[in-house]
């Protein structure tokens, strides 16, 4: 009998179960109602009282043994069970889906980008303005209907805080902190109190330009705005600056690009005219240079700004500027793949 219980636990412990049926014939084999431990247990009940113990003890370490092989395979079959054989484990895994740049990033980048080619630096400052920064060294006048709680967001009226309306103020605070030459874009969110509509939002993105050095010209803006489009729009493109006003400049200007669409041929983007207006410019008003602290009588500089919705929408042929804020991923995921 003992030589059968060695040969037995020999036996168990070297057992490795294919499959969840051999495992269960195992068990049957060894642990069930009729089978082999059970056997042990009723000779044992037949051996005289002092055998009984040593006889016990070896049968304990063979139920032990049999246990332990239960547990430990049917761990591993159980991991395995929802798993369907049918699926192809070797296969490469789903692809995460990514994500896009969205499309008022892409152009934002692209701008800055033709900037920094010539040497302007990029500049940033606080959405939340005082009078002064957005209006006041600016040359707005007390009445401009700008300052009108109808197109301007306060957020407090007593003092005049209010949501910037342009990025303008950020080109007055880095005229207050540095001296010609300067040359810089300021890229960033700003916020008209406007009606939503397919054209218009209470708030956008704008890129404004501010160049100050000694005999600065129109034509040296002329020049740098033709260079601008070119680069934006494809080498053919043409541009043409009406006379237009703004507080802060004076001669000011709309400039106009023709139309990268139909080439100037007439369609319905560029309302049949062949140039659509992208941005507003003009030579820096002599009373603004004093305003921050640069000596009028020695510098000039010229500026512009531009709405990066209007031009994606152009670029991108978008009718409505309102999907650009309403995270719609089949809009989004059209951008997959370009890069900053
Ligand atoms: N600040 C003007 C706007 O928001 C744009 C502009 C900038 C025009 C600089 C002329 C010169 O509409």
């Amino acid at each position: 009998m003992e030589h059968n219980i060695e040969t037995l636990l020999a036996n168990i412990n070297g057992f490795v179960p294919a499959d969840k049926q051999q495992l269960e014939d195992f068990r049957i084999q060894y642990a069930g109602k009729k089978g082999v431990l059970n056997d042990f247990f009723n000779t044992m009940k037949t051996l005289p009282n002092d055998q009984k113990r040593a006889f016990g003890q070896q049968v304990n370490v063979l139920k032990n043994a049999i246990e332990e092989k239960l547990l430990a395979f049917r761990q591993q079959f159980e991991n395995t069970d929802d798993v369907d054989s049918s699926l192809d484990l070797s296969l490469p895994a789903e692809p995460l889906q990514l994500g896009s740049h969205h499309p008022i990033s892409l152009v934002r980048q692209q701008i800055t980008d033709i900037f920094s080619r010539i040497g302007f630096t990029i500049s940033e400052g606080p959405e939340i303005e005082d009078d002064w920064h957005n209006f006041s060294a600016l040359n707005f006048p007390e009445e401009h209907p700008a300052r009108d709680m109808q197109d301007t967001f306060f957020i407090n009226n007593e003092n005049k805080i209010a949501l910037r309306t342009h990025t303008s103020s950020v080109q007055v605070r880095v005229m207050e902190n540095s001296q010609p030459p300067i040359r810089t874009i300021s890229p960033g969110r700003v916020y008209r109190n406007e009606a939503i509509s397919a054209r218009a939002h209470c708030f956008f993105h704008q890129v404004e330009g501010l160049y100050i050095d000694e005999d600065v010209s129109f034509a040296d803006m002329k020049q740098t705005l033709l260079y601008f489009a070119r680069e934006m729009f494809g080498a053919n493109t043409e541009i043409r600056l009406r006379p237009s006003y703004f507080p802060f400049t004076e001669p000011s200007a709309e400039m106009d690009v023709t139309c990268f669409l139909c080439n100037g041929k007439g369609c319905n983007v560029c309302k049949y005219s062949g140039w659509v207006e992208i941005m507003g410019c003009g030579m820096v008003d002599p009373q603004v240079l004093d305003n921050c602290g640069i000596d009028s009588t020695k510098y000039s500089g010229y500026a512009f700004g531009m709405g990066i919705e209007r031009i994606t929408m152009l670029k991108y042929a978008v009718k409505d500027l309102r999907i650009f804020s309403e995270n719609d991923v089949r809009f989004l995921r059209q951008f997959s793949g370009q890069q900053l």
